[in-house]
């Protein structure tokens, strides 16, 4: 009997018999050959019935094979450049075809193009396609690398609880619901505050799950369901905070090109781009991003660019700002000192200048924007307090968080990365709803 193996083992079979396990993706038939370009979970093969080497009856079947019908395909595997799949250039000349199930024959997600709605509501026939498949391969391979670089660098993972009695991340994106006797909660728009009561035990913490934001605007970075990413570390300022960053987003980097590149190719991703993320990463102000945006608006041509560009010191920078900021670099830059005014109540104030905090956001090349938010952590009881009393947040939910600047405060920083940014700039994709397998967005939480 041959070996059951996957795609990706494939090279390590030339000249051998494999069995592949898996679905029909598409079929060619050519006279006496037909090709099936089979997908295994792994990857896409073609393999080749030839008339000749098969009974009339198997060589009838399978050149009548619907797409997405299940099969155990034994065969030999040899190498030949031009044969496609992903990563491709191997085939299996087919022996014998057992079939598992005959799809039927109204599959909805035929291999055209499809509307984008169209795909979305058939996600879960969708998610079969080579582009959703490579997609979400690389984001696995990002979150396997993130945790990777946290593991083997002294971070502990926690988790953090989605059900929360008060927002962290302002009130305008809270998901509300009834709890028992308790009154409301909230679904978690942050682990962070949990992890700054972790950090006092471990030092170095990271929680990794589903956040959730009703947020109400509909871009192409916003979900109201994505996985955030959330390191906080003790001992640690601004600078500590940045170093990080750029360690851990250049080893997701280096890690997605070893690990995804016949991915990256089937996506026209420019590779090259992915290899200029290596640490250090440029740094500057929100003064001097506030000055560089104001000379760009300067020189824009284009009154409707011009117009996007407009800009007063105090406010949060949109996609239009951020694009133009990124675009002056060739690698991810770090922003920091952005106005608390824009920033969360957590913060920690500027030295000598309350109305700036000690936050930064990291910011994509290629347009897309803000892939990593964080900051120093406002360590002192009494700043805190006062901050808390003038957001008018509820006081009491927030007790034992304060306490943590009570008995052992020391300076503390951290940040959120978010998968599906990351994703789809790893990507080169468009839209962020195609980094997730089951996107909510405001107006979908079907299927
Ligand atoms: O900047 P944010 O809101 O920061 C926080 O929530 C902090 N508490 C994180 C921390 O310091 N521990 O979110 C962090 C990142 C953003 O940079 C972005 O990548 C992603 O989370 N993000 C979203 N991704 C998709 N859809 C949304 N609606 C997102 N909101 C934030
Ligand atoms: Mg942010």
């Amino acid at each position: 009997m041959a070996d059951h193996i996957s795609v990706t083992q494939i090279s390590n079979y030339i000249g051998q018999d494999v069995v592949l396990k898996g679905w029909v993706y598409n079929r060619t038939d050519k006279g006496k050959l037909s090709f099936l370009l089979v997908r295994d979970g792994t990857g896409f093969i073609q393999c080749v019935a030839f008339k000749g080497d098969l009974t009339p009856e198997l060589f009838e079947t399978i050149s009548h094979l619907p797409q997405e019908t299940s099969v155990i395909i034994t065969g030999a595997v040899r190498e030949d450049k031009r044969a496609p799949g992903i990563p491709g250039g191997f085939e299996v000349g087919i022996k014998d075809l057992q079939v598992v199930q005959v799809a039927e024959l109204d599959y909805p997600m035929s291999l055209k193009d499809h509307g984008v709605d169209f795909a979305l509501d058939n996600r879960h026939l969708w998610l079969r396609m080579q582009s959703q498949w490579a997609i979400l391969r690389v984001r696995a391979t990002v979150m396997a690398a993130t945790r990777e670089w946290l593991d083997t660098n002294g971070f502990t993972e926690m988790s953090t609880p989605i059900l929360t009695p008060a927002a962290a991340e302002g009130t305008t994106t809270l998901f509300e619901t009834e709890y028992f006797d308790e009154g409301k909660a909230y679904l978690a728009q942050t682990g962070q505050l949990y992890n700054e009561a972790n950090i006092f035990s471990f030092g170095k913490v990271y929680c990794y799950g589903p956040t959730f934001r009703a947020e109400k605007s509909k871009t192409r970075r916003h979900l109201t369901e994505f996985w955030m990413l959330e390191p906080e570390i003790a001992f640690c300022d601004l600078d500590g905070l940045m170093e990080v960053e750029e360690q851990m987003i250049t080893h997701i980097a280096q890690r997605v090109i070893r690990d995804r590149t016949p991915e990256l190719k089937f996506l026209g991703r420019d590779i090259s781009k992915l290899e200029n993320i290596k640490a250090p990463f440029p740094r500057i102000s929100y003064d001097d991003a506030a000055k560089m945006i104001a000379e760009l608006r300067e020189k824009e041509t284009d009154p409707e660019k011009k117009a996007l560009l407009a800009f007063d010191w105090g406010i949060d920078f949109g996609a239009p700002h951020e694009t133009a900021i990124t675009q002056q670099f060739d690698k991810p830059v770090f922003v920091y000192g952005y106005p608390s005014a824009v920033k969360a109540f957590y913060m920690e104030p500027w030295p000598g200048r309350p109305e700036v905090c000690k936050s930064v956001d990291l910011l994509a090349p290629e347009g897309y924007g803000e892939i990593c938010g964080g900051s120093e952590r406002m360590s002192s009881h009494e700043n805190l307090l006062a901050r808390i009393r003038k957001e008018k947040l509820p006081e009491e939910a927030f007790k034992w968080y304060l306490e943590l600047r009570k008995y052992g405060s020391v300076p503390h920083s951290g940040f959120g990365m978010g998968t599906e940014r990351v994703t789809a700039w790893m990507c080169g994709i468009e839209h962020i709803r195609e980094a997730i397998a089951f996107p909510r967005t405001i107006k979908r939480v079907y299927p």
